[in-house]
């Protein structure tokens, strides 16, 4: 017997069971929304009156099982009763689900995330396809909540409070393998194996997993509070509180009502509807939407480049052949230093081992990834990519030697991060051909490649570019080709302002603590010598020439001495053993009330400047790659939404005062006066 709905298709098959099958409509992954929740709800009733000997949730889509709640639904609620609500009904569901009198599974392959995997838990078992592609998590605390659908409840009573906090408080996914060892699964298998371990398990149904007694110790009431407060502290070294309040409302949750599950559920319910309605909920749920508008750039169906090659195996360019052979490429790498050469292969055993941890699929990276000091591999490359010195003449030279070896149909990419494109295109037979890749150090961390076109750059190359740039895992931004392009430039007048801030005697660690505390992932200070004072210089020196930066002699000066920062082992601060070490602030000191404004509100001068530019499409645009980019106060929402959300004519006064105090860095820019910002 078959019924087929929107979402859902419900078949009763010859053996009695119910395979209830989610293939969500207009969509090619599967989300929960309130429609899907109220879908399976009839179909549970239905599922009451056959009374099969077992019910098997399970999903249509290739890419896995149920990515999650319905993000956009999220963006729409407009009050805490509205969003409760929503969260209510599917409890109840979820419940109902939970408390059928037959045996239920949900048989899982690829995602299963958020509500998806929350739905899994009101299942009696949990099946899954041990393909590397399976992955389990509840990422909610991304988003500023956490899991709101039971799932708070069910994974800390099926898997104990450790691993259960764990997977809620970093959002982080697991492999089948993994989920099956603490428990949160009952089996991994193939694919192929997985319909007859379904009818293996209704055949004769086994003991339901119990939490081993030390586990159940550690949610005793009087040993909660303790437990309570070391995670809290674990949290507070990653998410303040008064950022960040989902994780705390989630120990709280736990802390205060895990001796009462009925009363938990409806706690969790109120918890999440409170928190998706706030501020840093609402900002994280619109810059998840932007990465995938950002993803969205980069989807040229048609293009599957194989080869890539490289020029320069240096900081930049030997990591941008590690990732791309890591990401499935066959890369030839070239250097005019053969030792350059080894040790880049040295770093790549180091990232793979690292990521890949199997044996045969390391030695398969180090097989794509091929030293080529005479530049063999240039022929055949689909894309060339160009990461040698920063200097114009030297790039030229070489673009006239590679233009005229390589395929017709290759794009040449440079990874420059300050010189024009149309600079560097004046020796091309082609210019159209050139587009810049601007990946950011170190390319294993940073998400964001800005792709940068100059007025001769074809736009389909620029697509191209884009595409590429997501097949290996990256957020493509479009920027034009201008100095600095969009993060270095925003990022410049910031750390400049901290180095004048320094040269006034502002203890080093005051000016790093006070961006730390607005929200940035590390200070100014701390960022320059991790970067390296001599690109700060370079990129400063630079971008001095266009815009309204004067580049501090403090800098200058560190850098004559040979005080490059973290990699020299002295900077601004010392460093040792690569470890930084901070002096104390002095005990009696008392820092000036404006230095959180001087730095970020020249960085936001700076950004409505870029929108004016052009450098970037849109503020949206501009806040996503702003935050992918530098780690930007992600709750923040971005600096334009920043900007919005203090009120422009706010900014602005305060821009106005500094400027009184400090000069004309502090100066408007062009371009406030016909700011957007959605
Ligand atoms: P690097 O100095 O570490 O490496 C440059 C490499 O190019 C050296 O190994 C050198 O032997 C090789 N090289 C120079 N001329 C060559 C030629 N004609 N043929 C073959 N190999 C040649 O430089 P880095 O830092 O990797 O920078 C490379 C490019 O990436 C520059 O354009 C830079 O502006 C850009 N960039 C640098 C970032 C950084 O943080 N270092 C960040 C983003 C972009």
């Amino acid at each position: 017997m078959n019924q087929k709905c929107k979402h859902w298709n419900y078949q009763l098959d010859a053996e009695n069971i119910v395979w209830l099958t989610l293939d969500k409509a207009n969509s090619s992954a599967n989300s929960l929304n309130a429609e899907v929740i109220q879908e399976l709800d009839s179909l549970l009733d239905r599922a009451q009156h056959d009374m099969p000997v077992g019910l098997v949730i399970q999903s249509a889509k290739t890419s896995g099982f149920i990515a999650g709640a319905d993000i956009n639904e999220f963006t729409q609620l407009q009050s805490e009763s509205e969003a409760l609500h929503l969260i209510k009904s599917a409890h109840t569901v979820f419940n109902r689900l939970g408390t059928l009198p037959f045996p239920t599974i949900a048989l899982i392959h690829g995602y299963c995330l958020g509500g998806g995997l929350e739905l899994a838990l009101a299942c009696r078992y949990r099946l899954a396809d041990n393909d590397p592609k399976t992955r389990l998590g509840l990422p909610e605390v991304k988003l500023g909540i956490h899991p709101g659908f039971g799932g708070t409840l069910r994974s800390l009573q099926l898997i104990g409070t450790p691993a259960a906090m764990d997977l809620m408080l970093t959002g982080r996914a697991l492999s089948a393998k993994a989920a099956k060892k603490i428990g949160l699964i009952d089996y991994a298998v193939p694919q192929r194996h997985l319909k007859n371990a379904v009818r293996g398990i209704l055949k004769s149904p086994p003991r339901t997993r119990r939490l081993r007694w030390w586990l159940n110790l550690l949610n005793h009431k009087h040993v909660r509070p303790w437990l309570a407060k070391y995670l809290e502290k674990k949290v507070r070294q990653r998410a303040p509180k008064a950022h960040y309040p989902a994780p705390y409302a989630l120990i709280d949750l736990w802390l205060r009502f895990y001796d009462n599950p009925q009363q938990m559920l409806e706690e969790e319910a109120a918890s999440v509807a409170r928190l998706i309605i706030g501020k840093t909920a609402q900002n994280l749920i619109r810059v998840f939407m932007l990465q995938e508008q950002l993803k969205a750039a980069g989807q040229l169906k048609d293009y599957h480049p194989k080869r890539i090659h490289v020029i320069g195996g240096g900081v930049m360019g030997g990591d941008i052949a590690i990732w791309c052979a890591l990401k499935g490429y066959i890369v030839t790498l070239q250097d005019q230093n053969n030792e350059t050469l080894a040790r880049v292969m040295q770093r790549a055993y180091h990232l793979f081992s690292k990521r890949l941890k199997d044996r045969l699929l390391i030695q398969s990276a180090m097989d794509r990834l091929i030293a080529d000091v005479k530049g063999n591999g240039l022929r055949r490359a689909d894309v060339v990519i160009e990461a040698i010195f920063e200097d114009p003449e030297v790039k030229r030279r070489l673009f006239k030697i590679i233009e005229p070896q390589m395929k017709l149909d290759a794009i040449l990419a440079t990874n420059t991060s300050s010189i024009p494109l149309e600079e560097l295109a004046q020796a091309l037979e082609k210019p159209e051909k050139l587009v810049g890749l601007h990946f950011f150090n170190p390319v294993d961390k940073m998400p964001l490649v800005e792709i940068v076109h100059g007025p001769q750059t074809d736009a389909h190359i620029k697509h191209q570019a884009a595409t590429f740039a997501r097949s290996i895992d990256r957020l493509p931004l479009p920027v034009t080709s201008s100095p600095g392009f969009l993060v270095n430039r925003i990022l410049m007048p910031y750390l400049m302002e901290a180095v004048y801030l320094v040269d006034e005697g502002i203890p080093l660690k005051v000016i790093d603590d006070v961006a730390v505390e607005f929200g940035m992932p590390m200070g100014p200070i701390e960022l320059a010598d991790t970067v390296g004072l001599d690109i700060c210089l370079k990129v400063a020196d630079i971008l001095s020439k266009d815009m309204s930066i004067n580049v501090p002699a403090h800098l200058q000066r560190l850098v004559e001495n040979g005080q490059l920062g973290k990699k020299s082992g002295k900077g601004f601060y010392t460093f040792n053993n690569g470890k930084i070490i901070k002096p104390a602030i002095p005990k009696d000191y008392t820092a000036p009330t404006d230095i959180c404004d001087r730095l970020i509100l020249r960085l936001l001068n700076e950004a409505v400047s870029c929108l004016h530019d052009g450098v970037v499409e849109n503020a949206d645009f501009g806040d996503a790659g702003i935050i992918f980019g530098t780690g930007f106060a992600p709750f923040r929402g971005g600096p334009y939404r920043y900007i919005k959300d203090r009120g422009q004519e706010q900014v602005l006064k305060i821009l106005q005062l500094l400027e009184q105090r400090y000069g004309e860095r502090f100066k408007k820019s062009d371009g406030w006066d016909n700011l957007l910002i959605p």
